[in-house]
Protein backbone atom coordinates (compact mmCIF):
# COMPACT_ATOMS: atom_id res chain seq x y z
CA UNK A 1 0.00 0.00 0.00
CA UNK A 2 1.49 3.65 -0.64
CA UNK A 3 1.76 5.99 1.69
CA UNK A 4 -1.22 8.48 2.17
CA UNK A 5 -0.66 12.09 1.46
CA UNK A 6 -3.47 13.23 3.73
CA UNK A 7 -3.42 13.18 8.01
CA UNK A 8 -7.34 13.00 8.17
CA UNK A 9 -10.72 11.25 6.09
CA UNK A 10 -13.45 13.90 7.39
CA UNK A 11 -16.69 11.81 5.64
CA UNK A 12 -19.66 14.81 6.12
CA UNK A 13 -23.35 14.42 4.21
CA UNK A 14 -27.06 13.63 4.56
CA UNK A 15 -28.35 11.06 7.51
CA UNK A 16 -27.92 8.00 5.64
CA UNK A 17 -25.59 8.67 3.52
CA UNK A 18 -23.32 6.12 4.75
CA UNK A 19 -20.84 7.85 6.58
CA UNK A 20 -20.43 5.47 9.80
CA UNK A 21 -20.55 2.45 7.70
CA UNK A 22 -17.97 3.95 4.95
CA UNK A 23 -15.82 5.11 8.08
CA UNK A 24 -15.51 2.25 9.37
CA UNK A 25 -14.26 0.60 6.18
CA UNK A 26 -12.00 3.43 5.35
CA UNK A 27 -10.56 3.14 8.94
CA UNK A 28 -9.88 -0.29 8.88
CA UNK A 29 -8.37 -0.51 5.48
CA UNK A 30 -6.13 2.50 6.31
CA UNK A 31 -5.07 1.02 9.74
CA UNK A 32 -6.21 4.56 11.60
CA UNK A 33 -9.05 5.65 14.22
CA UNK A 34 -12.21 5.74 13.52
CA UNK A 35 -14.13 9.01 15.21
CA UNK A 36 -17.56 8.44 14.90
CA UNK A 37 -18.69 11.68 16.54
CA UNK A 38 -22.24 11.03 16.77
CA UNK A 39 -21.17 7.42 18.35
CA UNK A 40 -18.41 9.42 20.36
CA UNK A 41 -21.26 11.96 21.61
CA UNK A 42 -23.72 9.96 22.99
CA UNK A 43 -21.06 7.62 24.83
CA UNK A 44 -19.82 11.20 26.56
CA UNK A 45 -22.95 12.10 27.28
CA UNK A 46 -24.27 8.60 28.07
CA UNK A 47 -27.71 9.55 25.79
CA UNK A 48 -28.35 8.47 22.65
CA UNK A 49 -29.02 11.29 19.97
CA UNK A 50 -32.60 11.08 19.90
CA UNK A 51 -32.61 11.60 24.17
CA UNK A 52 -30.32 14.33 23.55
CA UNK A 53 -32.58 16.71 21.32
CA UNK A 54 -35.85 15.27 23.69
CA UNK A 55 -34.25 15.99 26.99
CA UNK A 56 -31.63 18.73 26.81
CA UNK A 57 -32.41 20.26 23.32
CA UNK A 58 -31.12 20.55 19.80
CA UNK A 59 -28.65 23.33 20.79
CA UNK A 60 -26.96 21.48 23.10
CA UNK A 61 -26.22 18.66 20.85
CA UNK A 62 -25.32 21.34 18.12
CA UNK A 63 -22.69 23.19 20.97
CA UNK A 64 -21.81 19.37 21.61
CA UNK A 65 -21.51 18.44 18.31
CA UNK A 66 -19.35 21.27 17.17
CA UNK A 67 -17.03 20.74 19.99
CA UNK A 68 -16.35 16.75 20.03
CA UNK A 69 -15.58 17.83 15.85
CA UNK A 70 -13.08 20.24 17.00
CA UNK A 71 -11.04 18.03 19.00
CA UNK A 72 -11.19 15.37 16.20
CA UNK A 73 -10.04 17.59 13.81
CA UNK A 74 -6.83 17.79 16.02
CA UNK A 75 -6.19 13.93 15.35
CA UNK A 76 -4.03 12.46 12.67
CA UNK A 77 -4.66 9.39 11.29
CA UNK A 78 -7.94 9.69 11.74
CA UNK A 79 -11.47 8.93 9.73
CA UNK A 80 -14.11 11.21 11.13
CA UNK A 81 -17.63 10.48 10.31
CA UNK A 82 -18.88 13.93 11.23
CA UNK A 83 -22.58 14.19 12.08
CA UNK A 84 -25.09 15.00 8.93
CA UNK A 85 -25.43 18.88 10.58
CA UNK A 86 -22.21 19.63 11.16
CA UNK A 87 -21.01 20.84 7.86
CA UNK A 88 -24.11 22.53 7.21
CA UNK A 89 -22.46 25.32 8.97
CA UNK A 90 -20.41 28.42 7.08
CA UNK A 91 -17.26 27.89 7.69
CA UNK A 92 -16.98 24.52 9.19
CA UNK A 93 -15.45 22.71 5.92
CA UNK A 94 -13.58 26.08 5.45
CA UNK A 95 -11.78 26.07 8.66
CA UNK A 96 -10.96 22.29 8.73
CA UNK A 97 -7.07 21.76 9.24
CA UNK A 98 -4.49 21.59 6.73
CA UNK A 99 -4.05 17.66 5.80
CA UNK A 100 -7.73 17.35 5.97
CA UNK A 101 -9.41 15.33 2.95
CA UNK A 102 -13.09 16.45 3.40
CA UNK A 103 -15.51 13.76 1.38
CA UNK A 104 -19.25 14.42 0.71
CA UNK A 105 -20.78 11.37 0.34
CA UNK A 106 -23.92 12.03 -1.95
CA UNK A 107 -27.39 10.37 -1.44
CA UNK A 108 -30.75 10.88 -2.59
CA UNK A 109 -33.43 11.97 -0.01
CA UNK A 110 -35.39 8.78 -1.01
CA UNK A 111 -32.41 6.77 -0.93
CA UNK A 112 -31.14 8.15 2.98
CA UNK A 113 -35.20 7.50 4.04
CA UNK A 114 -34.95 4.05 2.79
CA UNK A 115 -31.71 3.40 4.69
CA UNK A 116 -32.45 5.38 7.74
CA UNK A 117 -35.88 3.99 7.89
CA UNK A 118 -34.34 0.89 9.27
CA UNK A 119 -32.74 2.48 12.43
CA UNK A 120 -36.01 3.98 13.81
CA UNK A 121 -35.02 6.72 16.45
CA UNK A 122 -31.66 7.19 16.01
CA UNK A 123 -32.07 10.36 13.53
CA UNK A 124 -34.84 12.73 15.63
CA UNK A 125 -35.33 14.83 12.47
CA UNK A 126 -36.51 12.26 10.61
CA UNK A 127 -38.94 10.87 12.98
CA UNK A 128 -41.75 13.01 11.59
CA UNK A 129 -44.45 12.20 9.97
CA UNK A 130 -43.60 14.02 6.99
CA UNK A 131 -40.56 12.76 6.87
CA UNK A 132 -39.96 12.92 2.57
CA UNK A 133 -40.89 16.39 2.50
CA UNK A 134 -38.34 17.19 5.58
CA UNK A 135 -35.50 15.19 4.12
CA UNK A 136 -35.95 16.97 0.44
CA UNK A 137 -36.31 20.24 2.35
CA UNK A 138 -33.31 19.57 4.65
CA UNK A 139 -31.36 18.39 1.90
CA UNK A 140 -31.47 20.98 -0.89
CA UNK A 141 -30.78 23.45 1.84
CA UNK A 142 -27.51 21.25 2.91
CA UNK A 143 -26.25 20.64 -0.47
CA UNK A 144 -24.10 23.63 -1.21
CA UNK A 145 -22.28 23.59 2.23
CA UNK A 146 -21.94 20.02 1.27
CA UNK A 147 -20.86 20.64 -1.86
CA UNK A 148 -17.49 22.46 -0.40
CA UNK A 149 -15.74 19.48 0.16
CA UNK A 150 -13.01 18.16 -1.23
CA UNK A 151 -14.33 15.30 -3.14
CA UNK A 152 -17.68 14.07 -4.00
CA UNK A 153 -18.53 9.98 -3.78
CA UNK A 154 -22.29 9.58 -5.09
CA UNK A 155 -23.44 6.57 -2.72
CA UNK A 156 -27.18 6.22 -4.30
CA UNK A 157 -26.77 2.02 -5.72
CA UNK A 158 -23.12 2.11 -4.42
CA UNK A 159 -22.14 -0.69 -2.13
CA UNK A 160 -20.16 0.99 1.24
CA UNK A 161 -17.49 -1.52 -0.29
CA UNK A 162 -17.44 0.40 -3.60
CA UNK A 163 -17.66 4.15 -2.00
CA UNK A 164 -14.74 2.81 0.12
CA UNK A 165 -12.85 1.59 -2.81
CA UNK A 166 -13.37 5.44 -4.14
CA UNK A 167 -11.88 7.22 -1.17
CA UNK A 168 -9.10 4.94 -0.30
CA UNK A 169 -7.75 5.14 -4.36
CA UNK A 170 -7.81 9.36 -3.41
CA UNK A 171 -6.50 9.02 -0.37
CA UNK A 172 -3.95 6.86 -1.77
CA UNK A 173 -3.55 8.86 -4.35
CA UNK A 174 -4.78 6.94 -7.19
CA UNK A 175 -7.59 9.00 -8.01
CA UNK A 176 -7.30 12.79 -7.95
CA UNK A 177 -11.11 13.54 -7.62
CA UNK A 178 -14.14 11.02 -8.28
CA UNK A 179 -16.76 12.82 -9.14
CA UNK A 180 -15.53 15.99 -9.41
CA UNK A 181 -17.47 18.72 -11.06
C1 LIG B 1 -28.24 14.98 12.15
C2 LIG B 1 -27.65 13.82 11.74
C3 LIG B 1 -27.39 12.69 12.62
C4 LIG B 1 -27.25 13.17 14.08
C5 LIG B 1 -28.43 14.00 14.46
C6 LIG B 1 -28.60 15.23 13.57
C7 LIG B 1 -28.48 16.06 11.17
O1 LIG B 1 -26.17 12.06 12.25
O2 LIG B 1 -26.07 13.89 14.23
O3 LIG B 1 -29.58 13.20 14.38
O4 LIG B 1 -28.75 17.20 11.55
O5 LIG B 1 -28.41 15.76 9.95
P1 LIG B 1 -26.05 11.10 10.96
O6 LIG B 1 -25.81 11.98 9.78
O7 LIG B 1 -24.87 10.26 11.29
O8 LIG B 1 -27.30 10.33 10.86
Amino acid sequence: MSRPRVARVLLVGFMGSGKSSVGAVVAERLGWELIDVDKRLEAELGLSVAEVFATLGEEVFRTTEARMTADALEGEQVVIAAGGGWAAVQGRLEGAPDGTMSVWLDVSPEEALRRVGTQPGTRPLLSVPDATAVAIDLLERRAPFYARADVKVDTDGVSVEDVSARILDVVLGKDPKPDAE
